[in-house]
């Protein structure tokens, strides 16, 4: 693959129209990652983060700029096969679990293996091994409303992870959370960052971030620091 890095941003821009003129929301965002990075992106509300958050998750495309994952340029892609990136290659979580409501935790995490064409008992097996590596070995049949709201974002995290995504993406993912149950999945990010999970996480908070090994700063759509510390 050569000099190509894992994940590249160069100069992305997003603009909205509003009421006929363009809101420049992203400007020029450029952006690398290695492989096995756990990166925070640190902003106040406002600032672009979940627009960047989708451009990165393919949920949205940019207005103009270049963004390459494992050398693959995104832009050249269609509709289908942006889906296809998706669903192989990110893993989401969000501020609030989505979890569905009348499935047991087991069946919420199967769920990505089932649109992925994976059999019932293999399904079942990596739910459950996923399961356990984020400590909810004894909840595997329960509701999500039999669950905290810490044990609720776990079995997100597992749903993010079952189907061995290249990079684990989170915005805001202690949001919900109490301080000590925020901290506590902090420590699940780190110790999956250990075991080479690559991470990027979206916060708007300052001590969440400090978790990550590498936090860039963006403000008013523009990333201020660090963004090619390892261009
Ligand atoms: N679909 C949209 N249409 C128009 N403006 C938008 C849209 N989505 C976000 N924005 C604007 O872009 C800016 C950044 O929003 P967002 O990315 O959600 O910020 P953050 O996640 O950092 O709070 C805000 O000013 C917001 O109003
Ligand atoms: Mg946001």
């Amino acid at each position: 693959m050569g000099a190509e890095p894992f994940f590249r941003m160069q100069d992305i821009d997003k603009d909205y129209i509003m009421a006929d003129e363009p809101v420049h929301v992203l400007k020029r965002i450029s952006l690398t990652l290695e492989e096995g990075e756990f990166l925070s992106v640190l902003g106040p509300s406002g600032s672009g983060k979940t627009t960047l958050m989708n451009i990165i998750g393919c949920l949205d495309t940019p207005t103009a700029g270049r963004y390459t994952l494992r050398g693959r340029e995104m832009e050249t892609l269609d509709e289908r096969e942006l889906a296809g990136v998706r669903s192989r290659e990110i893993g989401f979580i969000f501020q609030n679990s989505q979890l569905l409501p009348r499935l047991t935790a087991c069946k919420n995490v199967e769920l990505p293996l089932i649109y992925a064409g994976v059999g019932h008992r293999e399904r079942r097996r990596r739910a459950e091994a996923i399961l356990e590596r984020v400590g909810l070995a004894d909840r595997m049949d329960h509701l999500p409303s039999q669950l905290s709201g810490g044990q609720q974002q776990r079995v997100a995290i597992a749903r993010a992870l079952v189907g061995n995504p290249s990079i684990l993406l989170a915005d805001e993912p202690t949001g919900a959370l109490d301080q000590r149950t925020g901290q506590q999945i902090m420590e699940l990010f780190r110790e999956l960052n250990a075991e080479h999970r690559t991470i990027i996480m979206i916060t708007h908070d300052t001590n969440i971030a400090a978790h990550a090994r590498r936090v860039v700063h963006i403000i008013d759509g523009e990333i201020t620091e660090g963004g090619t510390a390892h261009a």
